[in-house]
């Protein structure tokens, strides 16, 4: 069982399953994977393995919520999925629209808020009015930010916002001081993320130590929780495990203590 407690009464050395809470992550990122996997050892068809996977979704939103995490942003579907079969990719397609209408109201009641990062607008239609309508219905909700990264890819983004920025200068919205000057904050601005501060923690399931194409600017000094668990048996306790470890790292961002 889990206890929580703030950082004085909590002992550093302990491996008691506390979790201090005013050290939890502000921003949690998961890459969601290993739903093939856990399908196949079934014998299931791997679609199988993207519902269980779908059904995870909830209790980790509402446990992040719960302890004040503000944004989780989740990889469902990267620049490189559209290169799987057709049937699997509108299986994927399916589900997040049936995920959407089934939990939007839930989800509004809880104060969440839901945004996308990625570019939508390849997705059939009914996902992106899925889509739009959940983000306006949830716009001035004040809780856990969820962020759903669809179509997303890390170099699309860089790409995107150099391309943006581009325009801007063009279309004369921007001057060539600005862009000769351009900082990292200003850069930032012009990705999916803008106002989102960057994930503290990027959690992937699966076995895969790698980072798929996510969050390749945001992740400069972000905390890294790899597990061997398929994204289908992923449980809250899990979540927990990532933050505990991820209290106990000392996150020093190039500077000496
Ligand atoms: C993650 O599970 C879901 C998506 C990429 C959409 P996978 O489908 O990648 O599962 P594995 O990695 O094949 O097990
Ligand atoms: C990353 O997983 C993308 C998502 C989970 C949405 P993949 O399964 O697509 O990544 P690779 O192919 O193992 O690198
Ligand atoms: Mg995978």
């Amino acid at each position: 069982m889990w206890k929580f407690t703030t950082s004085k009464n909590l002992n550093p050395d302990s491996d008691e399953m506390i979790l201090d809470t005013e050290n939890i992550p502000k921003h949690i990122a998961i890459i969601m994977d290993g739903n093939g996997r856990w399908a196949k050892s079934r014998k299931l068809p791997r679609s199988m393995g993207h519902k269980a996977g779908v059904e995870v979704i909830n209790k980790i939103v509402k446990a992040s919520s719960d302890i004040g995490v503000k944004y989780l942003t989740l990889y469902a579907f990267s620049t490189e999925n559209w290169q799987r079969p057709k049937d699997e990719v509108s299986a994927l397609m399916r589900l997040l629209v049936e995920y959407m209408r089934k939990e939007l109201n839930n989800l509004n009641k809880n104060n969440v808020k839901i945004q996308t990062i990625g570019d939508i607008s390849k997705f059939p239609q009914i996902c992106i009015d899925v889509l739009e309508d959940s983000k306006l219905k949830t716009k001035d909700n004040t809780g856990l930010v969820l962020n759903l990264a669809l179509n997303y890819g890390g170099r699309a983004e860089i790409l995107g916002a150099f391309k943006n920025i581009f325009n801007d200068y063009e279309n004369g919205r921007l001057t060539k001081e600005y862009i000769a000057n351009l900082t990292e904050e200003n850069f930032n601005k012009y990705t999916y993320t803008a106002g989102i501060p960057d994930p503290d923690i990027i959690i992937r399931p699966s076995g895969e130590q790698r980072l798929s194409n996510f969050l390749l600017w945001q992740c400069a000094y972000s905390e890294f929780w790899y597990s061997d668990i398929l994204w289908p048996d992923f449980t809250v306790d899990h979540l927990y495990k990532a933050i505990f470890d991820y209290q106990k790292r000392d996150r020093r961002f190039g500077k000496v203590k």
